[in-house]
């Protein structure tokens, strides 16, 4: 009787060490201490003895009892989700809560606000949905426009109508903004449009269906291109730092005129010749001109008296240089992985 008793303690000493959620405790509690438990058991055992033996091992049985009961209970109340329950600690350290932070995009994008609002430049914002008319035909891209091909993406019908311009579509840049910012504002004008931009592309590591870019624009009395070079050269030096120069490129944009690719000198070699920048020595970085006068009178400005200077940069391309990153997918692959890095 008595190595029964310690075996049964020991076994259940052991189950209470092992203890690990709320299940373990009612699967010892149904086994071991219930009404038809095994120490129940023991104890109704006591009966069949002598009234001698009663004696000796009722003392010892009552005893382990109330050892295993009260060794019992305090694990249990660990594991109790009784709001009310007395054992709780309050002063046992808390489980610490990860703190996620800004997407890479998200960081660059807030660094080029800074810079332009140092600048004197508003920041504003446009619809992602954007009409056929905002995205193409009012930034001189009229219906069959060859130009329009450079940037396919997904047209949303009305399901009314046959004519394409009440169509909608993804838009495919930030500058239909410009449009929505001259029709609201008029002149004189100064703002930058950071934004989510759409394209039906074939998707590598080079180009994604979504994508970001920051359009700028200025519009006023005799605005010309040296104002456009040096505004350029100064966001230049302070993106990729005091060395940077700029060389400006002619390059053909329904919506301005002239127009021209914008290339820095390449920050990662400055200017020698790498990888990243094919050995050119030069990155190419933004889209820029002066505002066509097409366009200025789509925005309801009158391009007599005022004229303006826009360009357009890739956010996304810009955030991959900046954190060498070499593929775009990976920005929106919520991979926590490559988000963890910045
Ligand atoms: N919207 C052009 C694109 O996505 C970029 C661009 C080029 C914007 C020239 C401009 C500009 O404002 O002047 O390819």
């Amino acid at each position: 009787m008595k190595s029964k008793l310690q075996n049964l303690k020991d076994e259940i000493l052991e189950k209470i060490n092992e203890i690990k959620s709320e299940a373990d405790v009612k699967e010892i509690e149904l086994r071991y201490f219930s009404r038809k438990g095994e120490i129940s058991e023991i104890m109704h055992s006591l009966k069949d003895l002598s009234l001698e033996l009663r004696k000796e091992f009722g003392v010892l049985a009552n005893k382990t009892k109330k050892e295993l009961e009260e060794a019992f209970s305090k694990v249990k109340n660990n594991f109790s989700n009784d709001e009310n329950c007395e054992n709780l600690d309050i002063t046992l350290p808390g489980v610490a809560m990860k703190r996620g932070h800004l997407h890479p995009i998200t960081i660059i994008q807030r660094e080029v606000e800074d810079l332009f609002t140092g600048l004197g430049f508003s920041i504003i914002s446009g619809p992602e949905l954007e009409s056929d008319y905002f995205n193409f035909t009012a930034l001189n891209m009229p219906p069959l426009h060859p130009a329009r091909d450079m940037q396919d993406t997904f047209y949303v019908t009305n399901g009314k109508d046959d004519n394409e311009e009440l169509d909608m579509v993804m838009r495919t840049h930030t500058s239909p903004v410009q449009i929505r910012a001259m029709q609201k504002y008029g002149a004189p004008l100064k703002a930058i449009i950071p934004g989510r931009c759409f394209r039906n592309e074939a998707t590598d590591a080079r180009h994604e269906h979504t994508f970001y870019q920051f359009e700028g624009l200025m519009v006023g009395e005799n605005i010309n291109f040296s104002n456009l070079k040096n505004l350029l050269e100064i966001v230049g030096i302070k993106l990729f730092g005091p060395e940077t120069k700029l060389r400006m490129r002619p390059k053909f944009f329904p919506f301005v005129e002239p127009g021209n690719n914008g290339e820095y000198t390449c920050f990662l070699c400055n200017g020698k010749g790498c990888k990243v920048c094919k050995q050119t020595g030069w990155l190419e970085i933004v889209g820029a001109g002066l505002i066509h006068p097409n366009v200025l009178r789509a925005g309801g400005i009158d391009p007599e008296k005022y004229s303006g200077l826009a360009f357009g940069f890739g956010l996304t391309r810009l955030a991959m240089l900046k954190y060498g990153v070499n593929d775009t997918r990976l920005f929106n692959s919520g991979d926590l992985k490559f988000l963890q890095q910045f």
